[in-house]
């Protein structure tokens, strides 16, 4: 009796040990009660509103080409905003109708190494956004075009970077996008003139 019951109790540990592990591994969780209830409320109205009847149907191509065209056009005016940041530059102020100056510029702070600011060269944006996600220095991680824009804000505009979830994040993401428009997508890929910083490598 007694060795059953030992038996009954290590099975159980193993099970819970077998299923805490299993939760650490998997990312995924499940739905819930209120995601069925925000799916219902959103996802499925909005298809109800697209979808659900042919006049719903010839909304769909003008509201999809509106929210896109608004959306650049949108990330376009940040873009040349200086309220996105606390110094009076604007992305503009480097990268001047999506390119660059052409010039270099000084990180905010000094090296701790050196005690000096790092001078970078300014790169333009035109087929930029189609080399991401990429790898860059200051994150010691590969980031997305939206992380890339607050790295600038941060480093460049002093101020702080916009909410990844945020409509303006994404818009300006969209607008970065529309200067890569037909440029062949190579994540990871370097400028050439980063390439050269580093020593042509
Ligand atoms: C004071 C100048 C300055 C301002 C202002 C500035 N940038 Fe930059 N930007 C740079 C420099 C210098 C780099 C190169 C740094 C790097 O790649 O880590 C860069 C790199 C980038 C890159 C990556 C390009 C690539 O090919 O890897 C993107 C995207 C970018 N900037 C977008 C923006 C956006 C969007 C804004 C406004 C929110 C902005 N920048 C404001 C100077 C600036």
């Amino acid at each position: 009796m007694r060795k059953r019951l030992f038996v009954a109790v290590l099975a159980m540990v193993a099970m819970l040990i077998a299923g805490l592990a299993y939760a650490d591994h998997h990312v995924g969780r499940k739905l819930d009660k209120s995601d069925m209830e925000m799916m219902k409320n959103g996802a499925m109205k909005n298809m109800d509103k697209y979808m659900g009847s042919p006049e719903g149907m010839k909304t769909l191509m003008p509201a999809m080409e509106k929210a896109q065209k608004g959306s650049v056009e949108n990330g376009k005016k940040l873009f040349n905003d200086p309220k996105l940041g606390t110094n009076g530059q604007s992305c503009a102020s480097c990268h001047p109708g999506g390119g660059t100056t052409g010039g270099t510029v000084k990180t905010p702070m000094a090296s701790e190494l050196t005690g000096k600011p790092y001078e970078l060269p300014v790169p333009t944006l035109v087929g930029a956004a189609a080399t991401f996600p990429k790898f860059k220095v200051p994150n010691d991680r590969v980031v997305t075009v939206q992380e890339m824009a607050n790295n600038c804000i941060m480093m460049f505009m002093a101020a702080k970077g916009l909410p990844l979830d945020s409509q303006e994040s994404k818009d300006l993401a969209a607008y970065l996008y529309s200067l890569s428009e037909g440029v062949p997508l190579e994540p990871g890929k370097v400028p050439e003139m980063m390439m050269k910083m580093m020593g042509g490598m």
